[in-house]
């Protein structure tokens, strides 16, 4: 698949533009603060309706626009699938509310000109993203890579947005209700009917995660492989709140060191597994007034050569491993969906060193279309340079006549 064209009004610093864009792996070009990075924001907000960030959906309506009356940020995307073209459109609006006039910030998203819920736009366009910033993703807390998952199996499982959003309402009631039986007691089992939605939603999540962590990490093996010269075997180690794995007196069902394989579950063993975990943390979790199990907490780690990256990897290996997962999810999402994802890396070049600046750009050639950033051109190599289109991104203006050094 590919982007045909993008327009965008009201995106940071981007009050108004209209891009056609090519079917090809092409670059941009410029200074810093000159729009680069906020072109791929708003490409890849086109494919997950949501930035990359958890907090700053808001935070893209330009500054101009915001006074205090309406704000609307818009992005409109063309997208070309097989023989089929969709425009998928997102709204970010801020609004007074009609309670007290403090400004509201909604959200809506359309397809082909009609308003959906995201779950049916979802998988539409299909992006990959790299930000150097997203190292994050491994050093920093759960949510983080929880909050990866879900953006990545998102695109290619619509059912899977739907759990998710049943699975969140339902914890919010659930705890809702275990605050209440903590702060003045009463009928415990009105838990029941929480209980059992909760298990369904976060076993569909669970055995889902479960399917793409391992399919992943065969593709992100490969990858890391290659990238650190056979140094490093990269391994994705899920760390479920409830596990499947482990017996109720608390033990591993498998020996120490044996590789956690959960995908033998079926979602129905996950589903009551997770059941019965509720009815035993009951009187704890009534206690704390709030859910400890289940997919909300779970944990994934990456391992390089067994170490731990998150706490003892270095600022390269983080880095290294991060591209791993990001090019693996290009082939993951293509054997998803039987489609090549839209490629985009930014500030890729001044990550790797020249050998491996190589190694990446000619395993870009499979990519239907990728958008490459750069500073400084001098980071590209000159044969890829002369080969591709090369913008200039400047002040919020794009210049698509091919750019020479
Ligand atoms: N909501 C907003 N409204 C207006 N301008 C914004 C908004 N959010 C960010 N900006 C501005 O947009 C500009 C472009 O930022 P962007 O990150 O896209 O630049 P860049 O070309 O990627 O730069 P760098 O090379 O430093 O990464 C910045 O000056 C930033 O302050
Ligand atoms: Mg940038």
């Amino acid at each position: 698949m590919h982007l045909k064209h993008l327009s965008l009004t009201n995106f940071r610093s981007f009050s108004r533009l209209d891009l056609e864009l090519p079917r090809e792996i092409f670059l941009l070009v410029g200074d810093n603060a000159q729009g680069k990075t906020t072109l791929l924001e708003a490409i890849y907000l086109l494919s997950t309706f949501t930035s990359f960030h958890a907090s700053t959906d808001r935070q893209l309506i330009s500054f101009a626009a915001i006074d205090d009356h309406i704000a609307v940020s818009r992005i409109v995307g063309e997208v070309q699938r097989g023989d089929q073209t969709h425009r998928v459109e997102v709204r970010l609006i801020l609004e007074p509310n009609s309670i007290n006039g403090n400004l509201r910030f909604r959200k809506e998203v359309l397809l082909d000109g009609v308003k959906r819920k995201l779950s049916e736009v979802i998988g539409t366009l299909n992006a990959v993203l790299f930000l150097p910033q997203m190292a994050r993703i491994i050093e920093e807390g759960p949510a983080e890579r929880r909050r990866y998952l879900d953006m990545l199996i998102s695109q290619v499982s619509p059912q899977y947005v739907r759990h998710l959003g049943d699975y969140s309402q339902t914890l919010s009631q659930r705890n809702a209700l275990l605050k209440q039986l903590a702060e003045r007691g009463g009928d415990r089992g009105q838990l029941a009917v929480w209980d059992g939605m909760l298990a369904r939603h976060g076993a569909f999540i669970m055995r889902e995660r479960i399917l793409a962590i391992r399919e992943m990490e065969i593709e992100a093996q490969r990858v890391h492989y290659a990238l650190t010269r056979g140094q490093e075997v990269l391994r994705l180690d899920y760390q479920p709140a409830y596990d499947p794995l482990v017996v109720s007196d608390g033990q591993m069902a498998l020996p120490v060191k044996t590789i956690a394989d959960r995908s033998g579950f079926s979602s129905e063993e996950i589903q009551d597994g997770l059941l019965e975990a509720l009815k035993q943390n009951q009187g704890e979790e009534i206690a704390r007034g709030m859910t400890t199990v289940g997919p909300h907490r779970d944990e994934l780690r990456f391992l390089s050569n067994q170490i731990d990256l998150g706490d003892f990897g270095s600022r390269g290996q983080g880095r290294t491993a991060l591209l791993a997962m990001k090019l693996a999810e290009v082939n993951w999402l293509h054997q998803r969906s039987g489609e090549w994802p839209v490629l985009l890396l930014d500030e890729i070049m001044s990550e790797l060193d020249t050998e491996r600046r190589k190694d990446l750009l000619k395993g870009l050639a499979d990519c239907e279309q990728a958008v490459l950033t750069t500073t400084d051109l001098a980071m590209v190599e000159p044969e890829f340079a002369e080969t591709h289109p090369i913008w200039r991104v400047e002040n919020g203006l794009v210049s698509t006549d091919t750019y020479h050094r």
